[in-house]
């Protein structure tokens, strides 16, 4: 019998079955097979939230969370972000190696010639209340480019589909920058093509009335330098979602949309904008200890701390506290990083946080560099989701080109009622008031 197997034991039947084992993994569906009778479905894994389920085969992004690595493609974080720029990343994200000269000088005149968006578009994002939340207007706007490129439902076409993700990672920040200037009241400034994709970002933002925005050249290194950190982190909550909303097929607008939806909430991309109303909320260096009493006492979380794989330090928080250090050169220090800090060395040292190897993540310092820059904490995480627009559409084609994958469909264990009388209307007892 080959070594690479498992052989289970059905004690209620006291049969033996033997599986095959490939890639640490056993087949869940091999395990149909463990029936008690002919009228046994057959046996099922329970897993919720996916602890210990791999939905998929991938050779885009590395993690091994137990000794802090992350790879895209082979290619370790900090050395990507040490050398490259954010398109030359995405190129790699996407196609499975570095661009030549020559590929990522054509890639980016492709990204930077799909800036613009469509003056309906901008017309859809001016009918936003002016309080609206930048996270939900991006949301929104990316599933309303679906009714402006409708051929993006041919998903089964190669071409068209690289068509759409050009599009959508080269629109992305067109769009975060008009939610942004949405809510302060400005005008929409138009891309320029004569800058790199950061500063095009920053000019889309922050022109004013200069006739060319410049911007401050170490500031768009540290954006572009975030950017790469955020490209991809494979199966989280918004890659699993966009891969099991594509599943059916709905066209990469409205998947992308779903996507950015998971990313908004604070237990994932949200929890950079938590990380900093957590700040405000301790004040000072001095409260930080009885901020961590009150949350080891089970009131909240730590906002930045802890991750389902990374049983270690995020690499990503520390090439951003690497790059902290230089955007403050410019900026000056953001008086939050100190109550981070010790914040950091305090939780480090205590052992709740160490027995359960909580490690500050990816959002625990982006924040405070973001503010340092300008940013309003609404914006984080859509500075979160342009990036990873790249990651999800990578995973997105490597779902849809994967012979093995079809429409997502998890199973269920029934805990409902067997088969009830219908009780006429006149005839129902009240429902407990608990249960409505
Ligand atoms: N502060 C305090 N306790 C925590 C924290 C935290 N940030 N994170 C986990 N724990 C505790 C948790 O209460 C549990 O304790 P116990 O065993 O006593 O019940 C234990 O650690 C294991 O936690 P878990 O909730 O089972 O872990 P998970 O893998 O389901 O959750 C997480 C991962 C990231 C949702 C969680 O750590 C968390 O809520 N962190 C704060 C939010 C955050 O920073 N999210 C960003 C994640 S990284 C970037 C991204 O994904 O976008």
């Amino acid at each position: 019998m080959s070594k690479e197997t498992l052989t289970i034991t059905d004690n209620r039947t006291s049969q033996s079955y033997t599986l095959p084992v490939e890639h640490g993994t056993i087949r869940a569906m091999d395990l149909r097979q463990i029936k008690t009778g002919p009228d046994d479905f057959g046996l099922m894994t329970y897993d919720p939230a996916f602890m210990n389920t791999a939905s998929c085969r991938s050779n885009i992004t590395f993690i091994d969370g137990d000794r802090g690595i992350l790879r895209y493609r082979g290619y370790p974080i900090e050395v990507l972000a040490e050398h490259c720029t954010y398109l030359e990343v995405a190129y790699l994200v996407l196609f499975g190696d570095l661009p030549t000269e020559h590929e990522l000088k054509e890639w980016v005149t492709e990204i930077t010639h799909h800036t613009m968006l469509h003056e309906t578009t901008k017309k859809f994002m001016e009918g936003f209340r002016y309080n609206a939340h930048p996270m939900a207007m991006l949301v929104s706007t990316v599933a309303a480019l679906s009714t402006v490129y409708p051929e993006a439902k041919e998903i089964q076409d190669p071409a068209n589909r690289m068509h759409q993700i050009k599009r959508l990672i080269a629109k992305m920040p067109s769009i975060a920058a008009l939610a942004y200037r949405h809510s302060l009241g400005f005008p929409y400034v138009y891309p320029d093509n004569d800058l790199s994709y950061p500063e095009n970002f920053m000019n889309m933002l922050w022109k004013m009335v200069e006739p060319k925005y410049v911007a401050n050249p170490v500031l768009a290194r540290a954006l572009d330098i975030l950017f790469i950190l955020h490209a991809d982190h494979e199966q989280n909550c918004s890659a699993n979602t966009m891969r099991c909303v594509g599943s059916s097929h709905a066209d990469p607008y409205l998947t992308t949309a779903a996507a950015a939806a998971a990313l908004s909430g604070p237990l994932h991309g949200g929890a950079n904008e938590e990380v900093l109303k957590m700040l405000d909320e301790i004040g000072s260096k001095q409260n930080v200890p009885a901020y961590v009493k009150k949350i080891k006492e089970g009131h909240g979380k730590l906002m930045g701390f802890g991750h389902r794989v990374y049983k270690n330090y995020d690499p990503r928080a520390k090439v951003i506290k690497w790059a902290a250090e230089r955007v403050f050169e410019v900026t000056g220090r953001n008086p939050k990083l100190d109550i981070a800090l010790e914040l950091e060395r305090i939780a480090l040292e205590d052992e709740y946080f160490i027995k359960r190897k909580l490690y500050p993540n990816v959002d625990f310092y982006s924040g405070i560099i973001y503010q340092a820059m300008g940013f309003r904490p609404e914006m984080f995480t859509v500075l979160f989701a342009i990036p990873r627009t790249v990651g999800w559409l990578a995973q997105w084609q490597e779902m849809l080109t994967d012979p093995e994958q079809k429409i997502g469909r998890p199973r269920q264990v029934w805990t409902g009622h067997e088969v009830r009388q219908f009780v006429p209307l006149k005839g129902r007892s009240p429902v407990a008031a608990t249960a409505r």
